[in-house]
């Protein structure tokens, strides 16, 4: 087992990584202190995670694909109001990252912030859903309402993954690929290409811990996104979080659409060499083979539109949209601020990338 302190100013955070680590009662070692422990978990796990859920006590199910929404988020506080939970009870999320934004959400806003545990049960919230940041979305805007939170306990159980769909699998290798990217960490990324060239088996625990490792580090330099060290962690999500949520895709096509977008635009502006490119989009069309979608964004993909609706994002600033590119030299990534001019342009040549993914046979 490997354990990772997160130091914040607010919380220690404590992450268990192993197998079969929920079957050695660490769920109620943990919880024993609390006034009140409201489970919520997702409503799929009832099927595919029988036993997980069993001696779990009183459960909310909730289905994953609309967990973050205002009415979820008030659903929950209804049920904390109803049993008259404290600033001394605690939530448990157990499922991926939609179900653990929620409830982590629902924490960091009852009574002004309460504790939460995550038990994540997806490669996406294992390696990175775990540290640092909770939201919700609303109205057409993906993670508008949020807080600088963290869980004070994580269980990841790798025993987990091993019925987790391929495609939930590539959506996992996306964000700690990110990490990779960001460190230059050819070992990583190495790790990832074997997996990728291996139909998705592999050692993930290491990898997992790889990227937390990554992601600790820029939220502890950085713990409330001022500094400027937790913007790296956005490398491919300003454009994933319009994809997501005007073309439909999931957080990781949207996020694998966003970095091979970010790649070009780097190589453009000479931030990152030809070959450098090409080695990020060799690993990024491997990926793509199970997120065939990021394909057809890609070729649906409207500039106009998209520019638009970047143009509201949160990371606009002065009215130019920012976005976090990668570099060939340390640190890893640089904010770039593009005119809207600079946007369609570079949307286009995305759109027109050969290189992007291969044609769908
Ligand atoms: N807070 C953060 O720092 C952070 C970081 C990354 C992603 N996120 C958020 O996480 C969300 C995406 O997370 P996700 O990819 O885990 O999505 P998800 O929670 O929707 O889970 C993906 C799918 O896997 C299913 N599933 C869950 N556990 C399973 C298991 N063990 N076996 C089989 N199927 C299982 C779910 O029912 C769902 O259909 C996005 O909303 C994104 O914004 C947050």
């Amino acid at each position: 087992m490997k354990t990772i302190t997160v130091n914040l100013p607010y919380i220690t955070e404590e992450i268990l990584i192993g197998r079969n680590l929920l079957a050695d009662h660490h769920l109620q070692a943990i919880t024993a202190a609390y006034d009140q422990v409201v489970i919520v978990a997702d409503e799929r796990l009832q099927q595919l995670q029988p036993r997980l859920l069993e001696t779990a006590g009183q459960v909310f199910y909730l289905d994953a694909s609309t967990a973050k929404s205002p009415k979820n988020h008030a659903r929950l506080v209804d049920a904390l109001i109803e049993r008259r939970a404290s600033r001394k009870s605690c939530l448990v999320a157990i499922g991926g990252g939609n179900l653990g934004d929620l409830v982590g959400y629902a924490a960091a806003t009852y009574m002004r912030g309460i504790d939460f545990i995550q038990i994540p049960t997806t490669l996406m919230s294992m390696a990175d859903a775990v540290i640092g940041k909770v939201a919700i979305d609303y109205r057409e805007h993906k993670n508008l309402l949020g807080a600088f939170a963290s869980p004070r306990y994580v269980l990841c159980d790798t025993a987990l993954l091993d019925n987790l769909p391929a495609r939930q699998r590539a959506e996992g290798l996306v964000e700690i690929w990110k990490h990779a990217l960001l460190r230059h960490d050819a070992r990583a990324v190495a790790q990832i290409d074997t997996i990728l060239d291996n139909n998705l088996e592999g050692d993930y625990e290491e990898l997992i811990r790889f990227s937390l490792e990554v992601k600790k580090q820029y939220v502890e330099a950085d713990h409330t996104d001022t500094m400027g060290a937790h913007a790296a962690l956005s490398l491919g999500h300003t454009l994933s979080n319009v994809l997501e949520k005007r073309a439909g895709l999931s957080h990781g096509a949207g996020v694998l659409s966003g970095i091979m977008h970010a790649a070009i635009l780097a190589q453009e502006l000479d931030m990152i060499s030809r070959v450098h490119l090409n080695n990020i989009l060799a690993t990024g069309r491997k990926i793509g083979r199970y997120l065939p979608e990021v394909q057809l964004a890609q070729a649906q993909l409207d500039p106009e539109a998209t520019v638009a609706a970047l143009e509201y994002d949160k990371i606009n600033h002065n009215g130019l949209v920012q976005l976090v590119l990668m570099t060939k030299t340390a640190p890893g990534y640089q904010k770039v601020a593009l005119s809207r001019a600079e946007l369609l342009s570079s949307l286009t040549k995305y759109q027109d990338n050969p290189m992007v993914l291969p044609s769908l046979q």
